[in-house]
């Protein structure tokens, strides 16, 4: 065993995966900068308050954050999310509104590792602040659903809920306490210490003991006010128009305490674990005013990069893209023709690929055979005296002979063919 490994949680993301991480951030990218989304760049770490407006009640804050006092003497803590990060920057910054920012990268959770969920995990994710128009919730909601069609998947199902105003949630959360309160000896432990500190997130629980009682708890589409009611209906509406299959799942309350009327998921029904949620989001209404900006009505999504990958294995779609190389120049007489030649390949927009070392001609064709290569670039001694090369297609076709400064055209011409 070697002395380090990565710590549980943390992952090395190898060759060929990590192209394919890259390649999910390219699509991801092209979806919603079509929709007029731009990037935006965040801190890893930011200032502990910043991430305390999550909820002083959510496992996040409570339980999985990795804060620590910097040399500086300053509260610090690895962002475990993004949302509050583009909040922070909205009220930093003052941009124009409607702002419509997309971004990934990491984010760091203390959760108990398992697959499909780690301590540090990647996150592709929108948001928008500055608009309260319930077609705009249908807007972000798509955009989640263009993308997972684009990556090949099919097996994805759209859970939507609301969760009413500010005053309709407050209602609502005393209403649920005090009916999970009267039933509180049938509810799991787990469940009874979440009852004392969320009765919100009791929804959330998956054990076999809270079922019925869970089934039989008021509905937050109760405690709707007029408007709150008329922005869901309008959410639906819009995605019937667009064609999107949802389900009402009024049961869906989400892990952060940020979120407000409009929330939703998305769940990988091929996925056979645990962590079937491989995306979600919602309105957070009242964030931007927590973190000392004005009242900004905000909404977005982020989207797990590992677990969706994980249904892209399950659906067996979005592989690694093809890392094969065009070309493969082989060098018998000392290396530096290859050092040439490649440098003129690469210039040329060729991926090329050479060995290295003064290993023998039949070596030095067998690992030119495995890289699977359309061309193969050859100098040995004769080729040297002679000021050629030879250039050979790997797929039988007939070898040329062909000046140093002819190289670069003629496997050109023979590359692009192939890929016609
Ligand atoms: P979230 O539901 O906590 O929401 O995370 C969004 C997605 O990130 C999850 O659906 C899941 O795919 C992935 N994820 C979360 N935790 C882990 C983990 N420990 N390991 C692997 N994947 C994980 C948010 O983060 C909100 N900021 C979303 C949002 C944006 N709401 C409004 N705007």
């Amino acid at each position: 065993m070697p002395a380090f490994q990565t710590t549980p949680g943390t992952r090395d993301i190898l060759p060929p995966d990590a192209s394919r991480w890259r390649a999910f951030v390219d699509v991801f990218a092209s979806v919603v900068e079509r929709a007029g989304y731009e990037q935006i760049v965040l801190p890893m770490f930011e200032d502990l308050g910043v991430f305390q407006r999550l909820g002083d009640t959510t496992d996040v804050v409570t339980k999985e954050m990795y804060d620590f006092v910097d040399k500086g003497g300053r509260h610090v803590a690895l962002r475990p999310e993004q949302t509050a990060g583009v909040c922070r920057a909205f009220v930093q910054h003052h941009p124009n509104v409607p702002w419509k920012v997309w971004y990934s990268g990491p984010n760091f959770r203390y959760e108990k590792a398992q697959q499909g969920r780690y301590r540090q995990f990647d996150q592709v994710g929108i948001e928008v602040l500055g608009v309260d128009d319930p077609l705009l919730d249908v807007e972000v909601i798509s955009l989640a659903h263009s993308f997972y069609r684009e990556l090949g998947l099919c097996d994805v199902e759209l859970r939507v809920n609301s969760l009413g105003d500010t005053g309709d949630r407050a209602r609502y959360v005393d209403a649920l306490a005090a009916y999970l309160r009267s039933r509180e000896t049938e509810l799991s432990r787990e469940s009874q210490a979440t009852l004392a500190r969320n009765p919100l997130r009791v929804l959330d629980s998956k054990r076999a003991e809270d079922r019925e009682v869970v089934a039989q708890a008021p509905s937050i589409s109760g405690f709707f006010s007029h408007g709150a009611a008329s922005h869901f209906a309008a959410v639906q509406e819009g995605l019937a128009l667009l064609g999107i299959d949802f389900v009402v799942d009024d049961r869906l309350v989400r892990g952060l305490d940020y979120y407000r009327s409009t929330t939703f998921e998305f769940v990988s029904t091929a996925l056979d674990a645990a962590q079937t949620a491989i995306g979600g989001g919602g309105r957070y209404d009242g964030l931007v005013e927590d973190l000392g900006g004005d009242p900004t009505p905000g909404i977005g999504f982020a989207i797990g990069v590992d677990r969706t990958l994980l249904a892209c294995d399950a659906e067996s779609t979005f592989a690694a893209p093809d890392g094969t190389a065009d070309v493969f120049v082989v060098d018998t007489t000392g290396g530096r023709t290859a050092l040439l030649l490649a440098a003129q390949l690469r210039g040329a927009g060729l991926r090329t690929e050479r060995a290295y070392g003064a290993k023998s001609m039949k070596s030095q064709m067998k690992t030119a055979n495995r890289s699977r290569a359309a061309v193969a670039v050859i100098i040995g001694e004769d080729e040297l005296a002679r000021g050629v090369a030879t250039v050979r297609p790997m797929d039988g076709g007939e070898q040329t002979h062909c000046p140093l400064d002819a190289v670069v055209a003629t496997v050109l011409d023979i590359v692009s063919k192939g890929k016609s």
